[in-house]
C-alpha cells in the first residue's frame, strides 16, 4: 500500500519481512528491509528508485493506486544495484518513453546490467530539473554506496532521497523513526554502516560537509531501505558525522576459532587480562557466530584480538572470513594481538600478527603461542597479553 509522505509525494515501496540475507550470503538481515520507492506526483509524474525484481508486481500495484504508471514522465535510478534498479524494466515496460535520470556511472551500470536504449539523461551535482511547482536537485555521492550513487532532493517538500546512505536493513509496521523501537533502529543503522560504508568513512564526512555546506532545508530524509527519518531528521547524519570519524569506544573484542577448546581457554584468559584492568571485552568464536554482527562489535571496540589454532601451517578456514573482513573495513583507530595453540609447526599467531599489519592495525602486545593444550604459563602470558592491550586501549604505555 502507498503511504503520503507529503502532499503529492508517496512511498511506493515494498517491506521484505522474510528477507535474511543480502549481497547473495554477504550481509545477513535478521529483522528484513525494505525497497523504498518514492512518487512526487507534480505537473510531472516522477518516480525515485524502484525495487527489487522479485516484487516488481508489488511497485507496480503501488504505484496504479495513485497514478497509471503509464503516466510516470522521469524516473530517477539513484544507484544502479539491484536491490533499487531490479524493477526498472518493469516500469520502463510500462512507460518506455520516460527519461531515466541517473549519474554518468549510472548510466554505464545499468545499461551494463539490463541492455536496454532507455532515455537516458546524466546529471551532476547541482543539475536541477523543474517538475512543476517544485525541482528535483541532484547530489552525486560516489561510494555511498558503490561510485554510481547519487543523492535527489525535492524542494517544496524538502525531501533528501539518499538512496542506500542513512538506510537499515530493518522491516517495521510502519514508515518513520518516531514510529518504531528507537533501539532496534540505532541497532540496525549501525550495522549498516559499520558493514557497508565503513571503508568509505572519508568519503561520507567529506559528503555530509557538502550537502550541509549547500544549506537546504531538510524535512525528511528518505532513504531507500529501511525507515524515514521524518522527527528530528537530521540526527542520522549527525550519528554519520560521529561514525565516520572512527573513533572506537574504549573496549575489546576478542575474536576466535578452537579446535580442541585450547585456543578458546587462552581467549578467556585474555579476557580475565582485559577485565582486570576494568576495560570491558566481548568474546565471539567466530565459527559460531554471525560475520556481520561481529564485524558491528569489531567497528565498536578500540582493540581486535584474534586467536587461532595452527592448522596446515596456516589458520582454520572458520577465522578467515572476519580476516578478509578486516582488511576490507580499513578500519582506523585500532590496535591488534593474536594468539594461539599449536601441535607440530606452529605459524597461526605470526600469520594473524601479519595480517593485522595489512590492516594497517599495530600489533601492540606480542602474541602468545602455546603447543598443544596451554599450560598455567600460557594462561598467565594470555592474562598479561590482556593488560597490555587494556593499557593501549587507554593510550598508556605497554
Ligand atoms: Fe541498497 Fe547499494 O544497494
Amino acid at each position: 500500500m502507498a503511504v503520503q509522505l507529503k502532499e503529492g509525494v508517496y512511498w511506493v515501496g515494498v517491506v521484505d519481512w522474510a528477507l535474511r540475507h543480502f549481497h547473495g550470503h554477504e550481509l545477513s538481515t535478521h529483522r528484513g528491509s525494505s525497497y523504498n520507492s518514492y512518487l512526487i506526483v507534480d505537473e510531472k509524474t516522477v518516480l525515485v528508485d524502484t525495487v527489487w525484481g522479485p516484487f516488481q508486481n508489488r511497485l507496480i500495484k503501488n504505484i496504479a493506486e495513485l497514478v497509471d504508471p503509464s503516466k510516470i514522465d522521469i524516473v530517477v535510478a539513484n544507484h544502479a544495484e539491484s536491490d533499487h534498479s531490479g524493477s526498472l524494466p518493469a516500469v520502463m515496460r510500462h512507460t518506455p518513453n520516460a527519461t531515466l535520470i541517473v549519474s554518468p556511472r549510472g548510466k554505464e551500470s545499468i545499461e551494463g546490467h539490463y541492455h536496454q536504449q532507455w532515455n537516458f539523461k546524466t546529471v551532476k551535482t547541482g543539475d536541477r530539473i523543474n517538475i512543476g511547482k517544485n525541482e528535483l536537485i541532484f547530489v552525486e555521492a560516489p561510494m555511498l554506496h558503490w561510485p554510481d550513487s547519487m543523492f535527489t532532493y525535492l524542494s517544496g517538500a524538502n525531501i533528501l532521497m539518499p538512496n542506500d546512505a542513512f538506510g537499515q536493513h530493518y522491516a517495521a509496521a510502519f514508515l518513520f523513526n518516531d514510529q518504531v523501537d528507537q533501539t532496534e533502529l540505532y541497532e540496525e543503522a549501525l550495522k549498516y554502516y559499520a558493514n557497508i560504508l565503513t571503508p568509505f568513512s572519508a568519503m561520507v564526512t567529506k559528503k555530509i560537509d557538502e550537502v550541509l555546506e549547500i544549506n537546504l532545508p531538510v524535512d525528511m530524509i528518505a532513504p531507500s531501505h529501511g525507515i524515514i527519518w521524518r522527527k528530528d531528521p537530521l540526527q542520522i547524519v549527525t550519528k554519520y558525522q560521529e561514525w565516520a570519524a572512527q573513533r572506537p569506544e574504549q573496549s575489546a573484542v576478542i575474536l576466535y576459532d578452537t579446535m580442541w577448546e585450547g585456543t578458546r581457554q587462552m581467549a578467556e584468559a585474555i579476557g580475565e587480562g582485559i577485565a582486570a584492568e576494568g576495560v570491558q571485552y566481548k568474546l565471539f568464536h567466530v565459527g559460531l557466530s554471525d560475520r556481520n554482527d561481529v564485524l558491528t562489535e569489531v567497528f565498536k571496540a578500540k582493540a581486535v584480538i584474534v586467536g587461532s589454532p595452527t592448522l596446515n601451517q596456516g589458520l582454520l578456514p572458520t577465522i578467515r572470513p572476519i580476516l578478509e573482513d578486516l582488511r576490507g573495513m580499513k578500519f582506523q583507530n585500532k590496535v591488534g594481538a593474536a594468539f594461539g595453540t599449536y601441535g607440530w609447526s606452529g605459524e597461526g599467531v605470526a600469520i594473524i600478527e601479519d595480517h593485522l599489519k595489512l590492516c594497517k592495525i599495530p600489533v601492540v602486545a606480542e602474541g602468545v603461542k602455546a603447543k598443544w593444550q596451554p599450560k598455567r604459563d600460557d594462561l598467565s602470558l594470555c592474562r598479561e597479553l590482556g593488560i597490555k592491550v587494556a593499557k593501549a586501549i587507554r593510550g598508556e604505555p605497554v
